[in-house]
């Protein structure tokens, strides 16, 4: 075997156990506090020195508090994630809070680095979210208080309050950093935009709708 080829080889090998390891592995200590300040990248971050770690960084305030729901989605995210509790660091795990106006929605999005459970404190909200190609198949459902709902890791979902009265959601996501993708932003408001005709094709349809639907996003 020529020396190149062990040297592929190598870098093959470590390339797989960097991408075992990257999966928010099991801890190998009690827990790794987020330590913003140190200038090692790793995925994730690095420990902080343990004897400096308090209950305050595993503490989050306010999650109780309603969101201002005036806005045109009619909703309003919490999201608190490692950046605000550096006690989810490698934990893999982190929670929000949705408020939702009569109709509001959060709109089709996904979690690019989660699954998600969802329950519902108060309201009545229509939940969905729909497979892969090519079956694309929906599953959705009307949750009332005290309802769980599961969405699936990275499956494109929604949520809209459906009842008279304000509603509430709680849940909790596989990853100290789900991520978001909205659907509509990332297709229609990226920045720069993606070409019309790529839209247009995409869809289907006329470069006037694909302009329609960009406008917002231009302003
Ligand atoms: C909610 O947001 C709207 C729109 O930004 C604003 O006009 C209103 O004052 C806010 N309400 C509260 C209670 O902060």
């Amino acid at each position: 075997m020529g020396s190149s080829m062990i040297l592929i080889l190598t870098l093959t090998i470590i390339t797989c156990t960097n991408l075992v390891l990257a999966h928010e592995p099991s801890p190998l200590q009690d827990f790794c506090v987020a330590d913003f300040k140190s200038r090692v990248r790793v995925n994730g971050f690095t420990c902080l020195d343990s004897k400096q770690v308090t209950a305050d960084h595993f503490h989050f305030r306010g999650l109780h508090i309603p969101g201002n729901t005036s806005n045109p989605l009619g909703s309003f995210v919490n999201r608190p994630t490692v950046l605000e509790i550096p006690g989810l660091n490698t934990l893999g795990i982190s929670t929000v809070r949705v408020d939702y106006a009569p109709r509001g929605v959060v709109p089709p999005h996904r979690h690019p680095r989660a699954a998600e459970v969802l329950t519902v404190l108060e309201g009545t909200v229509l939940v969905g979210f729909v497979t892969s190609d090519p079956e694309n198949k929906l599953f959705s459902k009307v949750l009332r208080r005290g309802d769980v709902f599961a969405f699936p890791f990275g499956l494109i979902h929604f949520q809209q309050n459906v009842g008279e009265n304000d509603a509430v959601t709680i849940a909790f996501l596989s990853s100290q950093n789900p991520g978001v993708i909205a659907i509509a932003n990332a297709v229609f408001g990226s920045n720069p935009p993606i070409n019309a005709d790529v839209l247009a094709k995409a869809f289907q349809v006329e470069h006037d709708l694909v302009n329609k639907l960009q406008a917002p996003y231009k302003l």
